[in-house]
């Protein structure tokens, strides 16, 4: 599956990490969704976490509500997101490893290794009308996998190669581009994601399998400086780079 323009999926969970800090609602995470929707994002990611750390349960109704772009839920398989996802059907759900004590999302989901339980689980989605996308490690071994349980999609989980310094980083590359082949090669959609900013996105986006990039941290810390449609501007212009799109 090669498309060539990438999708953007702006994640807006740490402007609700923002608003937070002092309790109130300001910032509203919903005004910034809809201000990146106007600057061209594809869709808005939303991760409500088990301990509500940043977004809340109203921002996710809300977010159905007002946007007319897709919304990404990212979520953990817990029966608590289940009742949510199946009610308000958001056009995907990412199912993505939650633990507490993490700072964000630490690795990716062993779906090996929880094989029945998520093949349960992801019916139960599918059968809500609920498209499912699996955030695994670039391992061949767990698209195997995800691909066996019928995700619609995996997200690649690009944080080994963002954190990876030298020499390392182009083997961590490397990883992310055998796996994006791998899913090519048996035809499972396939997106990237964690930790991207301005100068790791470029070698990503020549990946051609990957279709659609979801970005939070960077985006939202940048439009601080810039604001976040200038923000989103400029990533997608180095998306349409590492693409070679003009
Ligand atoms: N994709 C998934 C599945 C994630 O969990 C996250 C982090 O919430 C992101 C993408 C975005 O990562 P970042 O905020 O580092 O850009």
């Amino acid at each position: 599956m090669i498309t060539n323009k990438i999708r953007l999926g702006v994640n807006i969970d740490h402007v609700a990490t923002v608003r937070n800090a002092r309790g109130g609602i300001y910032p509203d995470p919903v005004k910034a969704a809809l201000i990146a929707q106007k600057a061209g994002a594809d869709g808005i990611t939303a991760h409500l976490r088990e301990d509500r750390r940043h977004i809340k349960d109203h921002d996710i109704e809300k977010l159905m509500a007002e946007l007319t772009i897709p919304l990404n839920f990212e979520m953990a398989a817990t029966e608590e997101m289940l009742k949510i996802a199946t009610r308000l059907k958001p056009a995907s759900s990412c199912i993505v490893p939650e633990k507490r004590e993490e700072l964000t999302t630490e690795g990716g989901l062993d779906v090996v290794n929880n094989f029945n339980y998520l093949n349960e689980y992801i019916s139960k989605l599918n059968s809500a009308g609920v498209s499912v996308s699996l955030f695994i490690d670039p391992d061949v071994e767990q698209i195997k996998a995800s691909k066996e349980l019928g995700a619609d999609k995996v997200e690649l989980h690009t944080g080994s190669y963002v954190d990876a310094k030298g020499s390392c980083r182009e083997v961590e590359l490397e990883r992310l581009r055998a796996g994006a082949k791998f899913c090519g090669n048996i035809d499972l959609e396939v997106h990237a994601g964690h930790g991207l900013n301005y100068e790791t996105v470029i070698a990503v986006a020549k990946i051609p399998e990957f279709t659609e990039f979801n970005i939070g941290h960077f985006l939202i810390g940048e439009s601080i400086f810039v604001g976040l449609e200038r923000t989103i501007l400029d990533m997608r212009i180095l998306m349409d780079k590492g693409r070679e799109i003009n």
